[in-house]
């Protein structure tokens, strides 16, 4: 038994939002950085549940306790339902922004003449809500995908802006690459960065012992 052993939540991949029973907006997530997060804190002794979305892509340990969700709404409905049980959140999933307003998921569009307009909503920020409702001593960590010229500005903004305790802040060409060059950027303002690109397995536990590291120290 691991004294150190904490009830991780991590969430990765794409999510789906479906357009009508066959089309759906989705993003080029491959969930890959997530699964090897679950996979390295579970071999760590951790207490893991990944939230998975729609992706080939699997943990390779057993004991990794696996849900899977499709669209923002069901991920939502999944944080809602672990978010008390875990002691650090890991919201490593590309959550959509927008999802088509009304989607008919019993029939297929029929091409028409002419353009064919779908009006897109917004999405709930579910790493914002998750913040916002937070038990003393849960620590909650995002993600930022950011154009590199704006990356640590927009990632501390982003901070503030979610009531995060840090931000893994990635240029934007790091979604479906194998390799990752990123910050983790604290919400006291210290950063530590991977000095270039890193395979994403070799990432997995740079960062999480950033993490643990935070968690403890908040603890
Ligand atoms: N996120 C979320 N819910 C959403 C959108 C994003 O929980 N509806 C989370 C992501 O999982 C990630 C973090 O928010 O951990 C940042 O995602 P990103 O798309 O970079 O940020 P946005 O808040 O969508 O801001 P931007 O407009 O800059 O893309």
């Amino acid at each position: 038994m691991n004294q150190n052993a904490r009830r991780y939540l991590i969430t990765a991949g794409p999510t789906h939002e479906p357009i009508d029973a066959v089309r759906y907006i989705g993003n080029r997530s491959s969930g890959r950085l997530g699964v090897a997060l679950a996979d390295a804190a579970r071999e760590r002794g951790h207490h893991v549940t990944l939230l998975l979305g729609p992706t080939h892509l699997l943990p390779s340990r057993a004991d990794v306790h696996l849900r899977r969700f499709r669209t923002t709404a069901d991920l939502e409905r999944l944080l809602l339902a672990e978010l008390p049980g875990a002691d650090v959140l890991i919201m490593a999933a590309a959550v959509a922004d927008y999802r088509p307003a009304s989607t008919q998921l019993d029939a297929k569009i029929k091409r028409l003449e002419g353009p064919l307009t779908i009006t897109l909503e917004s999405t709930p920020d579910l790493l914002a809500a998750c913040a916002a409702r937070r038990a003393p001593g849960q620590t909650i960590v995002g993600f930022a995908l950011e154009p590199r010229e704006r990356l640590l500005a927009s990632a501390q903004s982003k901070i503030t802006r979610k009531s995060l305790d840090a931000i893994v802040a990635n240029p934007l060409e790091t979604m479906d690459a194998p390799d990752i060059e990123a910050f983790f950027i604290r919400a006291d303002g210290t950063s530590d960065h991977t000095r270039g690109p890193i395979a994403k397995e070799t990432f997995a536990p740079w960062l999480l012992d950033h993490i643990e590291r935070l968690h403890a120290g908040r603890a």
